[in-house]
């Protein structure tokens, strides 16, 4: 394997707490708060300080991602779903539904949040909910990619 790749995959798993981390403190903490107070604002107030820092963890986590597995195995057979190798693909798919749906949050939530909208109030809880499940999804199936599961 690459010299190279203990370092990346450092860099991978660092990237990758930035996005995930950010996620499971905003369910944890903002959203249990927002929940309490039936109002979006400490989602909108968290949302804001991490957006950033996280999309860009987010986009080295599958930059740095892409390039492990294309030393692991050939592209051909990263979407053979249900086998080992076939891990990959799985998580490609997730890594593109995120992507997806934080844009749809990004694009239709976060402005009706912006001007406090009590409309978007449980479609914000349940992206927080859903984004984060499938955030959690990607370490784990980071974890069976390593142990070949
Ligand atoms: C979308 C493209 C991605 C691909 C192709 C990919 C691929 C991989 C591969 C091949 C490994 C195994 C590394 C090894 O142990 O040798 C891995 C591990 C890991 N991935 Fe990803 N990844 C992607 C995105 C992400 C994202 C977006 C996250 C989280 C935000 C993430 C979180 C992790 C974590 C935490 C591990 C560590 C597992 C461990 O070392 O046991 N990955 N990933």
């Amino acid at each position: 394997m690459d010299s190279l790749y203990p370092v990346i995959q450092l860099i991978h798993v660092i990237a990758a707490s930035m996005w995930v981390g950010s996620h499971l403190v905003l369910a944890t903490g903002p959203m249990v708060r927002a929940l309490r107070l039936r109002d979006s604002r400490p989602i909108l107030e968290f949302y804001r300080a991490i957006a950033w820092p996280a999309t860009i963890g987010l986009l080295i986590a599958a930059l740095t991602g892409l390039y492990m597995a294309s030393l692991r195995a050939p592209p051909s057979e990263w979407f053979s779903f249900g086998e080992p190798s076939g891990r990959i693909g799985e998580k490609i798919v997730t890594f593109i539904v995120l992507l997806v749906i934080s844009g749809y949050a990004h694009a239709r939530i976060v402005p009706g949040m912006r001007q406090n909208n009590p409309s978007v109030f449980w479609r914000a809880v349940l992206f927080v909910v859903v984004a984060t499940l499938l955030s959690l999804a990607l370490p784990l199936l980071g974890v069976m990619i390593r142990y070949g599961f």
